[in-house]
Protein backbone atom coordinates (compact mmCIF):
# COMPACT_ATOMS: atom_id res chain seq x y z
CA UNK A 1 0.00 0.00 0.00
CA UNK A 2 1.75 3.08 -1.14
CA UNK A 3 0.94 6.38 0.81
CA UNK A 4 -0.40 9.20 -2.05
CA UNK A 5 -0.84 12.87 -0.98
CA UNK A 6 -1.97 16.02 -2.78
CA UNK A 7 1.24 17.92 -3.41
CA UNK A 8 0.29 21.47 -1.93
CA UNK A 9 2.52 22.17 1.30
CA UNK A 10 5.58 24.24 0.57
CA UNK A 11 7.53 21.39 1.88
CA UNK A 12 6.12 18.72 -0.11
CA UNK A 13 7.00 21.43 -2.89
CA UNK A 14 10.26 21.79 -1.68
CA UNK A 15 11.15 18.11 -2.37
CA UNK A 16 9.35 18.07 -5.32
CA UNK A 17 11.73 20.19 -6.95
CA UNK A 18 14.53 18.56 -5.29
CA UNK A 19 13.42 14.96 -6.42
CA UNK A 20 13.07 16.40 -10.30
CA UNK A 21 16.43 17.84 -10.03
CA UNK A 22 17.82 14.62 -8.73
CA UNK A 23 15.78 12.78 -12.45
CA UNK A 24 16.70 15.54 -15.02
CA UNK A 25 20.12 16.22 -13.67
CA UNK A 26 18.55 19.49 -13.33
CA UNK A 27 20.56 22.38 -11.66
CA UNK A 28 18.39 25.00 -12.05
CA UNK A 29 16.76 27.00 -9.15
CA UNK A 30 13.58 28.14 -10.97
CA UNK A 31 11.86 24.82 -10.90
CA UNK A 32 10.33 25.38 -7.50
CA UNK A 33 9.41 29.25 -8.30
CA UNK A 34 7.86 27.25 -11.23
CA UNK A 35 5.86 24.34 -9.45
CA UNK A 36 4.25 26.99 -6.95
CA UNK A 37 3.77 29.38 -10.14
CA UNK A 38 1.46 26.57 -11.61
CA UNK A 39 -0.05 25.55 -8.46
CA UNK A 40 -2.33 28.58 -8.71
CA UNK A 41 -3.20 27.95 -12.29
CA UNK A 42 -7.03 26.91 -12.62
CA UNK A 43 -7.55 22.93 -12.69
CA UNK A 44 -4.19 22.39 -10.67
CA UNK A 45 -4.10 18.98 -9.40
CA UNK A 46 -0.58 17.24 -8.01
CA UNK A 47 0.24 14.16 -6.21
CA UNK A 48 3.47 13.26 -5.08
CA UNK A 49 4.14 9.13 -3.54
CA UNK A 50 6.27 9.10 -0.20
CA UNK A 51 8.75 6.31 0.29
CA UNK A 52 8.17 4.43 4.00
CA UNK A 53 10.60 6.97 5.40
CA UNK A 54 7.80 9.62 4.19
CA UNK A 55 10.35 10.75 1.27
CA UNK A 56 8.79 12.20 -1.74
CA UNK A 57 9.99 9.46 -4.53
CA UNK A 58 7.43 10.52 -7.26
CA UNK A 59 5.08 13.26 -8.20
CA UNK A 60 2.73 14.13 -10.91
CA UNK A 61 0.84 17.33 -11.35
CA UNK A 62 -1.30 19.60 -14.23
CA UNK A 63 -3.74 21.74 -14.46
CA UNK A 64 -6.47 23.23 -17.32
CA UNK A 65 -4.77 24.13 -20.59
CA UNK A 66 -6.32 27.35 -21.57
CA UNK A 67 -5.36 30.37 -24.42
CA UNK A 68 -2.55 32.56 -22.81
CA UNK A 69 -0.29 30.02 -21.35
CA UNK A 70 2.86 29.76 -23.06
CA UNK A 71 2.53 26.10 -23.64
CA UNK A 72 -1.20 25.92 -24.77
CA UNK A 73 0.03 28.50 -27.26
CA UNK A 74 2.77 26.50 -28.30
CA UNK A 75 0.95 23.48 -29.02
CA UNK A 76 -2.14 25.22 -30.63
CA UNK A 77 0.20 26.46 -33.13
CA UNK A 78 0.71 22.96 -34.02
CA UNK A 79 -3.15 22.00 -34.52
CA UNK A 80 -5.64 22.75 -37.60
CA UNK A 81 -8.61 24.17 -36.14
CA UNK A 82 -10.53 21.00 -35.86
CA UNK A 83 -7.45 19.07 -33.99
CA UNK A 84 -7.45 22.78 -31.71
CA UNK A 85 -11.07 22.16 -31.06
CA UNK A 86 -10.97 17.70 -30.53
CA UNK A 87 -8.06 18.13 -28.49
CA UNK A 88 -6.98 21.19 -27.11
CA UNK A 89 -10.57 23.39 -26.40
CA UNK A 90 -11.35 21.44 -23.27
CA UNK A 91 -7.96 20.03 -22.09
CA UNK A 92 -6.23 19.09 -19.36
CA UNK A 93 -2.14 19.54 -19.82
CA UNK A 94 -0.16 16.89 -18.12
CA UNK A 95 2.39 18.83 -17.03
CA UNK A 96 5.10 16.74 -15.03
CA UNK A 97 5.52 12.85 -13.77
CA UNK A 98 8.76 11.55 -12.50
CA UNK A 99 9.89 8.79 -10.13
CA UNK A 100 12.80 8.68 -8.43
CA UNK A 101 15.30 5.97 -10.21
CA UNK A 102 15.66 3.68 -7.41
CA UNK A 103 11.77 3.18 -7.19
CA UNK A 104 10.73 2.43 -10.74
CA UNK A 105 9.11 -0.46 -12.29
CA UNK A 106 6.75 -1.11 -9.63
CA UNK A 107 3.94 0.61 -10.68
CA UNK A 108 3.80 4.01 -9.09
CA UNK A 109 3.92 5.55 -12.50
CA UNK A 110 0.81 4.34 -13.32
CA UNK A 111 -0.35 5.42 -10.09
CA UNK A 112 0.52 8.69 -10.21
CA UNK A 113 -0.95 9.09 -14.04
CA UNK A 114 -4.35 7.55 -13.00
CA UNK A 115 -4.59 9.27 -9.91
CA UNK A 116 -3.82 12.59 -11.52
CA UNK A 117 -6.39 12.29 -14.57
CA UNK A 118 -8.93 10.10 -12.60
CA UNK A 119 -11.10 13.11 -11.15
CA UNK A 120 -10.48 15.34 -14.25
CA UNK A 121 -13.45 16.75 -15.96
CA UNK A 122 -12.04 17.89 -19.12
CA UNK A 123 -12.62 16.19 -22.29
CA UNK A 124 -8.93 15.57 -23.42
CA UNK A 125 -5.73 15.35 -21.65
CA UNK A 126 -2.39 15.96 -23.13
CA UNK A 127 1.40 15.99 -22.65
CA UNK A 128 4.40 16.32 -24.69
CA UNK A 129 7.38 13.66 -23.91
CA UNK A 130 10.85 13.63 -25.62
CA UNK A 131 10.62 11.32 -28.62
CA UNK A 132 12.92 9.06 -27.57
CA UNK A 133 11.59 8.31 -23.83
CA UNK A 134 10.98 4.86 -24.64
CA UNK A 135 10.13 4.30 -20.71
CA UNK A 136 7.64 6.94 -20.24
CA UNK A 137 5.87 6.34 -23.61
CA UNK A 138 5.00 2.66 -23.60
CA UNK A 139 3.74 3.78 -20.26
CA UNK A 140 1.61 6.24 -21.45
CA UNK A 141 0.62 3.89 -24.90
CA UNK A 142 -0.70 1.01 -22.21
CA UNK A 143 -2.96 3.31 -20.55
CA UNK A 144 -4.37 4.12 -24.27
CA UNK A 145 -2.69 7.58 -24.61
CA UNK A 146 -2.30 8.48 -28.31
CA UNK A 147 0.25 10.10 -30.17
CA UNK A 148 -0.77 12.78 -31.84
CA UNK A 149 1.94 14.28 -33.63
CA UNK A 150 5.49 13.74 -33.54
CA UNK A 151 8.38 15.50 -33.95
CA UNK A 152 7.58 18.30 -31.98
CA UNK A 153 9.95 21.09 -31.26
CA UNK A 154 8.41 23.41 -28.52
CA UNK A 155 10.13 26.99 -28.21
CA UNK A 156 12.79 26.26 -30.99
CA UNK A 157 14.15 23.52 -28.51
CA UNK A 158 16.55 20.82 -30.71
CA UNK A 159 15.34 17.92 -28.88
CA UNK A 160 12.28 16.25 -30.34
CA UNK A 161 9.17 15.81 -28.67
CA UNK A 162 5.73 13.96 -28.94
CA UNK A 163 2.28 15.78 -28.56
CA UNK A 164 0.42 12.34 -26.78
CA UNK A 165 -3.05 12.47 -25.60
CA UNK A 166 -6.07 10.93 -23.89
CA UNK A 167 -9.89 11.11 -24.22
CA UNK A 168 -11.51 11.55 -20.95
CA UNK A 169 -14.82 11.82 -22.14
C1 LIG B 1 8.41 7.33 -16.86
C2 LIG B 1 8.47 7.01 -15.35
C3 LIG B 1 7.67 8.04 -14.58
C4 LIG B 1 7.84 5.62 -15.15
O1 LIG B 1 7.77 5.40 -13.74
P1 LIG B 1 7.64 3.92 -13.13
O2 LIG B 1 7.28 4.06 -11.72
O3 LIG B 1 8.82 3.10 -13.49
O4 LIG B 1 6.36 3.40 -13.97
P2 LIG B 1 5.59 2.01 -13.75
O5 LIG B 1 6.32 1.17 -12.78
O6 LIG B 1 4.15 2.31 -13.48
O7 LIG B 1 5.68 1.39 -15.20
C5 LIG B 1 6.95 1.27 -15.85
C6 LIG B 1 7.10 -0.13 -16.42
O8 LIG B 1 7.27 -1.04 -15.35
C7 LIG B 1 6.37 -2.12 -15.50
N1 LIG B 1 6.03 -2.56 -14.13
C8 LIG B 1 5.12 -2.04 -13.31
N2 LIG B 1 5.08 -2.72 -12.15
C9 LIG B 1 6.02 -3.68 -12.27
C10 LIG B 1 6.47 -4.69 -11.41
N3 LIG B 1 5.94 -4.86 -10.20
N4 LIG B 1 7.48 -5.49 -11.84
C11 LIG B 1 8.01 -5.33 -13.08
N5 LIG B 1 7.62 -4.38 -13.93
C12 LIG B 1 6.64 -3.58 -13.54
C13 LIG B 1 5.19 -1.51 -16.23
O9 LIG B 1 4.44 -2.50 -16.88
C14 LIG B 1 5.89 -0.59 -17.18
O10 LIG B 1 6.33 -1.35 -18.30
P3 LIG B 1 6.56 -0.67 -19.71
O11 LIG B 1 7.92 -0.04 -19.61
O12 LIG B 1 6.49 -1.79 -20.64
O13 LIG B 1 5.45 0.34 -19.87
C15 LIG B 1 9.93 6.95 -14.84
O14 LIG B 1 10.69 6.10 -15.68
C16 LIG B 1 10.60 8.31 -14.76
O15 LIG B 1 10.48 9.04 -13.77
N6 LIG B 1 11.35 8.69 -15.81
C17 LIG B 1 12.04 9.97 -15.85
C18 LIG B 1 11.07 11.11 -15.93
C19 LIG B 1 10.17 11.00 -17.15
O16 LIG B 1 10.58 10.54 -18.20
N7 LIG B 1 8.92 11.45 -17.00
C20 LIG B 1 7.93 11.43 -18.05
C21 LIG B 1 8.08 12.64 -18.89
S1 LIG B 1 6.54 13.16 -19.53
Amino acid sequence: MVKVLELASNEVVQQVSELYKDVWNYEDNSIKERILKHSSYKGFRGFVILSKEDKVIGFSYGYTSLPGQFYHELLAKEFNSEEYHNWLQDCFEFVELAVHPSYRKQGLGKILISKLVEEVDNKTTILTTQIDNNSARSLYESLHWKVLKEPFYPSNSIQPYVIMGKELK
